[in-house]
């Protein structure tokens, strides 16, 4: 008998990744210029990478650690909930794990059962839809307050809650409009869930990226919280450590061991040489955090300077936070499809970015940029863009 053996509904029903579509496409051309990635381009700092060194000269990586990650790991991150977060925490509520996307994945996969529903903001972070899907849950999409720095619409929130309705999960700031929802939003989004019981699940990634006197909330803050909010977070972009795949996450001392039964069977435990990697840079003076930050603050401007003169061709949002934006696409062969047109800058003038509809129904008609570069790469994308458009 001859034939295809069948793939799952769940897998199938994943489209192809217009992020990855982008890479490949861009890989087969000379001289881009990238906007379109949003991992660090820095280096992950030298004494991280010596922790790590040392680790595996002292033969201490060569074994699985606890599924929950190291004692002394654990205890790090604890302080630094406390310290960073103002999240009251024992080891008993962190799970190390495979950067912060295996930490939501495995809270998708301990709260959501086929047919559930998960509300997510429009546009958001495009992993987070995959993860419900992957999980045969439903993401039930709320549109964000554009021209209101793509706010949260609380009351939007509150009626596209069902019967069917599990959790709603975010990150903030931004992946990818760069907005930072403010504490008021996310207490009101955190008391919708207690009405309601839900989930919350939060993807925290860019906790230390925000710009503008921004502060960034965490939900778990708040003690009414607890068992109501699963907090995912990572080193890939704190410490620029994109490759280690090292995250953690923190939930109440009940949900972690349920939790636990969801990360085992895709990762065991968290890579264990990233996790002494990841000790090294807890432990440290954290003054390439704030580097980092300096950074992406200049190249944010930098690129908001650069549209101002691009103005007949994009409308924008000022980024608060992360290290992306959002642009909105004037021209009237990008407002509907913006695959197309993101393909065609890249053919055309030699810019790679990436579709809004990747995010969402309402990342329709924009495009996501990425300022986590060198500032000449910015300048040469937009003096391409510049003599592309004019
Ligand atoms: C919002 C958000 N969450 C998570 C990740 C990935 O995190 P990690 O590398 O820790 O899995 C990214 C990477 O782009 C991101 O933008």
């Amino acid at each position: 008998m001859t034939g295809k053996a069948r793939i799952s509904e769940r897998v199938l029903s994943i489209g192809k990744s217009a992020i990855h579509e982008m890479t490949r496409l861009s890989r087969e051309m000379e001289d881009v210029a990238f906007l379109s990635w949003a991992k660090p381009t820095s280096g992950t700092p030298e004494h991280i990478r010596e922790a790590a060194i040392s680790a595996i000269r002292d033969g201490l990586t060569g074994g699985y650690s606890e599924t929950s990650g190291l004692e002394e790991l654990r205890r790090e991150i604890v302080d630094k909930l406390k310290r960073d977060n103002k999240v009251e925490a024992d080891i008993s509520q962190i799970l190390v794990t495979v950067g912060a996307i295996e930490g939501l994945a495995a809270a998708v996969m301990a709260v959501v059962d086929p047919g559930d529903e998960v509300i997510v903001p429009s546009p958001t972070y495009s992993t987070h839809i995959r993860q419900v899907v992957i999980a045969s849950g439903r993401p039930v999409f709320v549109p964000l307050v554009e021209e209101d720095d793509f706010s949260l619409n609380i009351d939007a929130v509150e009626e596209a809650v069902t019967s069917r309705t599990r959790a709603i999960m975010f990150c903030t700031p931004s992946n990818p409009t760069g907005s930072v929802f403010s504490e008021n939003a996310l207490r009101r989004l955190a008391e919708i869930a207690l009405d309601h019981n839900l989930m919350v699940i939060t993807d925290e990634a860019y906790e230390y990226f925000t710009y503008d006197g921004l502060d960034h909330f965490s939900i778990a803050s708040m003690p009414e919280m607890k068992g109501h909010v699963i907090s995912c977070y990572t080193f890939t972009k704190t410490y620029a450590m994109t490759g280690w795949r090292i995250g953690y996450l923190h939930a109440d001392s009940e949900l972690i061991p349920q939790i636990t039964k969801a990360h085992i069977p895709f990762a065991i435990c968290a890579p264990v040489v990233s996790q002494y990697a990841a000790l090294g840079a807890l432990k440290a003076p954290q003054d390439c955090v704030a580097e980092f930050r300096e950074h992406y603050l200049s190249a944010r401007n930098l690129m908001c300077e650069r549209l101002d003169r691009l103005e007949a061709v994009f409308d924008y949002q000022r980024p608060g936070g992360s290290y992306l934006m959002l642009p909105r696409i004037l021209r009237e062969e990008g407002r509907t499809d913006s695959t197309a047109f993101c393909k065609k800058l890249l053919k055309e003038a030699g810019v790679s970015t990436t579709p809004g509809i990747a995010f969402g129904p309402t990342g329709e008609g924009h495009l996501r940029l990425s300022f986590c570069v060198p500032e000449d790469m910015i300048n040469k994308a937009f003096d391409r863009m510049e003599t592309y458009f004019s």
